[in-house]
């Protein structure tokens, strides 16, 4: 099978390996040079990932018969559609079915309208007069989100980011004043508990899960600081999480099917992997965000356990076939990945950083890269996340210590990583919050 593959992150790396252990014959479209997928693509183009005239006119030349689509711009933009068009078949949303990532309002409302569990209060805003009304009417936290795309980085949430009124309008203020997201502000209610990411593959109609992941958006260790696409995650061997039940996760999966069919009633169905981002609350999992996509860091934990061919998975969503026996290994995974320092804030750019991939290899450990660039002959990082490493083993104490292990292979000067993620006292950190939530 032909595959185009677009994006040029760690996501989009573990996806490109996927395809090819699967037999797929790869060409790729992404904005910076990863060493990692041009590796693995039969021809590569270097360009804007938004651009759909110059990733089609690629497509069509190369004759390629599916399409995998990893970053949210270019769905926004309708590369699906145009693809489409063209008779390529794609394993990822058309420009309407990705509104429910590219506005959080959109999906907030259908939600709402077709009565499906899990949603939170929530009130979207065009100017920050009106915002301001509400917010004085209310006495509850709320968090502050842009309505439009952030990479992940535009959420505040009152108690950890906004500590009164002045701060949480300041905020707003910002967001109008800068055009942040660029569609307006939501105000949610805020959710406290436990967060965690059920991500499963559609084709319209039928959903398949992925086993669970727990993401660290913190910037820094403890789980603190500002919100960023993802320092990195785990998964347990056997595909749950230490502090969620099988019912917990049943009706995190109920709430993804029944968007699924919300959406395909609305005449927008929905192909592709969806990502269901939940707080698990005493009140069971409530949405967080749903995303048109996989997430990143999680793709990095789920496929390299993923068992069924990938290329098939990808074929299936696109051409409304999928069937349930879709396998991962019983595996835990632990990813970290390694940032440029100042992440978050403001990044250090243009280092050079090496990765040992054999001796990572040897660690039981595997490498993804991210937001990487060759310039004059060397690797150098850029402005996002820059390499993902992933521990792999039967447990989940051996796979964060594998990835520690191979973390040592990654060698730059100017870089950030949170090694708390995958640890025995963060995860119990966790599961004794839940307990602690339960019993109050
Ligand atoms: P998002 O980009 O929507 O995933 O938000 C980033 C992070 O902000 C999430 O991972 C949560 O930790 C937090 N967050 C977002 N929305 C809410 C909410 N309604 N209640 C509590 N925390 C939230
Ligand atoms: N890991 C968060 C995201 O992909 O949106």
């Amino acid at each position: 099978m032909k595959f185009l593959a677009v994006g040029g992150g760690g996501r989009e790396h573990a996806a490109v390996e996927a395809l090819y252990r699967s037999g797929a014959e790869i060409y790729s479209v992404m904005k910076n040079a990863n060493p990692g997928i041009i590796s693995k693509s039969k021809e590569y183009l270097l360009c804007d990932e938004k651009n759909i005239e110059k990733v089609c006119a690629f497509a069509k030349e190369k004759g390629v018969e599916y399409a995998f689509v990893g970053p949210e711009a270019p769905l926004e933009v309708g590369i699906v559609d145009a693809l489409e068009k063209e008779g390529i078949k794609c394993a990822a949303p058309t420009k309407a079915a990705a509104r429910i990532e590219t506005s959080k309002t959109f999906m907030r409302e259908l939600v709402k309208k077709h009565d499906i569990a899990g949603n939170l209060g929530f009130a979207h805003f065009d100017n920050a007069k009106d915002a301001e009304e509400y917010l004085k009417g209310i006495d509850h936290e709320i968090v502050v989100k842009p309505v439009g795309l952030t990479g992940g980085k535009g959420v505040k949430v009152q108690g950890e980011h906004l500590h009164s009124f002045a701060e949480t309008m300041e905020y707003i203020n910002e967001i109008f004043d800068n055009n942040i997201g660029g569609a307006g502000v939501i105000l949610e209610e805020r959710a406290v508990g436990e967060e965690f990411t059920q991500m499963v593959f559609v084709d319209g109609k039928h959903i398949v899960p992925l086993p669970l992941v727990q993401d660290h958006k913190r910037a820094y260790e403890g789980d603190v600081g500002p919100n960023t696409g993802g320092m990195g995650s785990y998964t347990d061997a056997n595909h749950l999480l230490p502090f969620i039940t099988q019912d917990e996760r049943k009706a995190a999966l109920s709430i993804l099917q029944n968007i699924v069919d919300a959406m395909a009633e609305e005449g927008c169905p929905y192909r592709g992997t969806m990502y269901g981002q939940f707080m698990l609350t005493v009140n069971g999992p409530k949405i967080i965000e749903i995303n048109a996509r996989f997430g990143d860091p999680e793709a990095m934990n789920v496929l390299p356990i993923l068992k069924t061919g990938f290329a098939d998975i990808c074929r299936m969503m696109a051409t409304g076939t999928l069937t349930s026996d879709v396998e991962f290994e019983k595996k835990a995974t632990v990813c970290k990945y390694v940032v440029p320092r100042g992440y978050g804030v403001k990044s250090e750019s243009g280092h050079e950083i090496s990765v040992d991939e054999e001796a990572i290899k040897r660690c039981g450990a595997t490498v993804y890269y991210a937001n990487v660039d060759m310039k004059d002959g060397k690797l150098v990082t850029g402005t996002s996340r820059s390499i993902g490493v992933i521990g792999i083993a039967d447990t989940l104490e051996e796979a964060e210590s594998n990835c520690e292990k191979a973390l040592k292979h990654v060698k730059c000067d100017a870089i950030a990583i949170r090694h708390d993620i995958g640890t025995r006292a963060l995860v119990q950190k966790r599961v004794d919050h839940m307990k602690a939530l339960r019993s109050a």
